[in-house]
C-alpha cells in the first residue's frame, strides 16, 4: 500500500470508474460523512484541482476536432496537471493530516490512456511517478457498473458530456476493464463497489468501505471532536 514518507499524517483516497458512475455524488456524501465524523477533508478532483490543472483540465475536455488531441498530448498535459496538484494541493494538505479524496487519479491514467487510447503501461507509469514523486493513493475505491449503463445516464445529462465522453461504446469497455484488471492486481489498495443501483445503497456501502478502512489504520487519524 503506497504509504509515503512525505505523506505519514494524512490519508490519500481515490474514487474511480466509468463515464456515469455517479462519482462526483458519492465523493461528496463521503466528504459530508467523514467530516460529520470530525476529520478533516479536502475533495479535490483530477485533471484539475489547481488554477493552472483546472485551465489544462479545460483544454482536454474541449479542445476542438478540428485539430485533434493526440493520445500523447493528453497523457503529457494530464500528467502535467498532476504535478500542479500533487505539490501544490495534495501534498501540502497530507503534511496537514487531512483525509483528501480525489475525484480520479493515476489509475484513470492507466485505464483511459493506457488500457483504451493504447499507449505503454510502463511509460506511462514511469512518467507519472515523476509527475507524483512518488506519492499513490491508499486507499481507491472503483465504482463499477455497465459502461451501457453509466454512458445512458450521461446523455440523459447532455450539459454534462466533453470530449471523452463522446468517445465509443467501445472505448469506454477498454476503461471498464483496465479499472477491473487494476483492481485485480491490486486488491489490498483498491476495493470495488457495484454502482448499479441506486445512490443510498452506493453510499452506504462506501461510507462504510471508507470509515473501517481510516479506523484500521495503525495510526488513525484523530478526529476534531
Ligand atoms: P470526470 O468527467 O470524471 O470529471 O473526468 C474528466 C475526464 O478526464 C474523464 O472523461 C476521464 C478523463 N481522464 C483521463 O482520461 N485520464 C486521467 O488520468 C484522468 C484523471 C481523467
Amino acid at each position: 500500500m503506497g504509504t509515503q514518507k512525505q505523506q505519514t499524517r494524512g490519508l490519500f483516497i481515490t474514487l474511480e470508474g466509468v463515464e456515469g458512475s455517479g462519482k462526483s455524488t458519492q465523493i461528496r456524501y463521503l466528504a459530508e460523512a467523514l467530516t460529520q465524523r470530525g476529520y478533516r477533508v479536502l475533495q479535490t478532483r483530477e485533471p484539475g484541482g489547481t488554477a493552472t490543472a483546472e485551465a489544462i483540465r479545460h483544454i482536454l475536455l474541449t479542445a476542438s476536432s478540428h485539430e485533434p488531441v493526440t493520445p500523447q498530448t493528453e497523457a503529457l498535459l494530464i500528467l502535467a496537471a498532476r504535478s500542479q496538484h500533487v505539490t501544490h494541493l495534495i501534498k501540502p494538505a497530507l503534511r496537514q493530516g487531512t483525509v483528501v479524496l480525489c475525484d480520479r487519479f493515476f489509475d484513470s491514467t492507466v485505464a483511459y490512456q493506457g488500457f483504451a487510447r493504447g499507449l505503454d503501461l510502463q511509460w506511462l507509469r514511469a512518467a507519472n511517478k515523476v509527475a507524483t514523486d512518488g506519492l499513490t493513493p491508499n486507499l481507491t475505491v472503483v465504482l463499477d457498473l455497465p459502461v451501457s449503463v453509466g454512458l445512458a445516464r450521461r446523455r440523459a445529462d447532455r450539459g454534462q458530456q466533453n470530449r471523452l465522453d463522446r468517445e465509443t461504446e467501445r472505448f469506454h469497455r477498454k476503461v471498464r476493464r483496465g479499472f477491473l484488471a487494476l483492481a485485480a492486481e491490486e486488491p489490498g489498495r483498491m476495493k470495488i463497489v457495484n454502482a448499479n443501483r441506486p445512490a443510498q445503497e452506493v453510499r452506504d456501502e462506501l461510507t462504510e468501505i471508507v470509515v473501517g478502512w481510516i479506523a484500521r489504520q495503525r495510526h488513525p487519524l484523530r478526529s476534531r471532536s
